[in-house]
């Protein structure tokens, strides 16, 4: 439809980047990317209208993100929401780097050629005449069968550093190795310090999607062994303790991705304090203003360290006592999810570990017959005092006692 549209407008309309390699490689596509040779805005307008979808343009670059409440790429798949990005693509909006030779390309070509990889450098035409032809001008095709990851031009990576980190991630994710020469120009790139002309703030981004992948451990494993993680800040480091600990992580969040869809834990919380596991605060607080953190993040980060430093010795004083699990709840259910992940992570003793997976698969869900409402039906004064009825209900459920509430009543007050 996005083709037909194209004709009707008179342009022609591709479909590019993640889209056509992720189809190429039968893997699931969530994102669809089009460029329009002609007015990328005013498709997209149009494209939202016939759709009932929402558009927001940056006329800045030219672009435009659509919103399609109902929209299916996959005629197997239910329709569902769907963002598509429209860029337009135009000889007079490339500024050309100054170190390349001056050659004349098509809008669609130059718009492929200033793209980070060859997998990334494809696109499909999409206008009814010549719909699903691949233009493939740069051996894209011949990349991904090799399974090799390969920049377009030797400054890619000068123009956008952040290219260094994405290479790890798509290597790893599918598969592929890094070719040579690309490899020498990361290199090159590091010797040049060209992550330190970055903004944490991107740099931040781009270690969040690394962290979200399934392969987040490959990816930093790559990522030191090739320097990068040094250079965004000379701490990070995996050192065989910091491996032991996100090895432990990682089989922790596959064993609780089975078992929960949401809320998923935040990944980059759980790995920067793995990382930082032996830091001191103010060591921390160092990599979050190199990482430019949001204060809400950096508050995050931080609270939910110092709420893991409280819970593992309560936890270890914990062990060493009749282990109830009120008391196990008491000193849990204050800590974030992501406190208890790593402190499953953290404690070898496994005895803990089953009990913090005891905590987080049953005693925190735990429900009571009992809530504010029955007391206030009952005439209490709403207080203090609701919390403490509660909260011995719940010891008394968690540790198998029999609880009346004329008792619980009678101790709460
Ligand atoms: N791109 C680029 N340089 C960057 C970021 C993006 O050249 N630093 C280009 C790539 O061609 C990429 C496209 O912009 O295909 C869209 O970017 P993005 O959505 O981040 O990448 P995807 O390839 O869709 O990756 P993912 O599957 O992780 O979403």
């Amino acid at each position: 439809d996005a083709g037909r549209l194209g004709d009707e407008l008179g342009v022609p309309v591709y479909a590019v980047g993640g889209f056509v390699r992720d189809l190429l490689l039968k893997s699931p596509t969530l994102d669809l990317d089009l460029v329009v040779e002609g007015d990328g805005q005013a498709f997209a307008r149009a494209f939202a209208a016939r759709h009932q979808g929402r558009v927001r343009e940056h006329s800045k670059f030219k672009t435009a993100v659509v919103v399609l409440p109902h929209f299916t790429i996959n005629a197997n798949q239910p329709p569902r929401e769907q963002k598509v990005d429209v860029a337009t693509a135009r000889l007079e909006y490339y500024e050309y780097p100054a170190a390349l030779p001056t050659v004349e390309l098509s809008s669609i070509k130059m718009d492929l050629y200033r793209r980070d990889f060859t997998i990334n450098a494809l696109a499909v035409e999409l206008n009814p005449a010549s719909f699903g032809r691949l233009v493939d001008f740069f051996g894209s095709q011949r990349d991904i069968k090799d399974r090799v990851i390969r920049v377009l031009h030797s400054l890619s990576f000068v123009e956008d550093p952040t290219r260094m980190l994405r290479a790890v991630r798509f290597s790893q994710r599918y598969d592929f190795r890094i070719g040579k020469q690309t490899l020498r120009l990361i290199k090159n790139a590091l010797q040049l310090n060209l992550l330190d002309r970055l903004s944490g703030h991107r740099i931040f981004n781009e270690l969040k999607l690394i962290l979200n992948e399934e392969e987040f451990l490959q990816d930093l494993e790559m990522m030191q062994d090739l320097g990068i993680l040094k250079a965004i800040h000379p701490k990070l480091e995996m050192t065989p303790h910091r491996k032991a600990l996100l090895e432990e992580l990682d089989k922790i969040l596959t064993w609780y991705g089975l078992l929960y869809q949401s809320p998923t834990p935040r990944r980059w919380l759980l790995c920067l304090l793995a990382m930082a596991a032996t830091w001191k605060e103010e060591e921390l607080l160092a990599l979050t203003v190199r990482l430019g953190l949001s204060k809400k993040e950096e508050r995050e980060l931080v609270t939910l360290r110092r709420s893991v430093h409280k819970a593992m010795d309560l936890l270890k004083r914990w062990c060493a006592g009749d282990k109830s699990l009120s008391e196990l709840y008491g000193i849990m259910h204050q800590t974030p999810l992501e406190g208890a992940l790593l402190l499953m992570a953290k404690f070898d003793d496994d005895c803990i570990k089953k009990h913090l997976s005891l905590y987080l698969t049953t005693l925190r869900g735990i429900q009571l017959q009992m809530s504010g409402e029955h007391l206030m039906d009952m005439g209490l004064p709403p207080g203090p005092i609701y919390t403490r009825i509660l909260d011995s209900i719940r010891a008394a459920k968690l540790d198998g006692r029999a609880s009346t509430l004329a008792a619980e009543l009678a101790l709460a007050e």
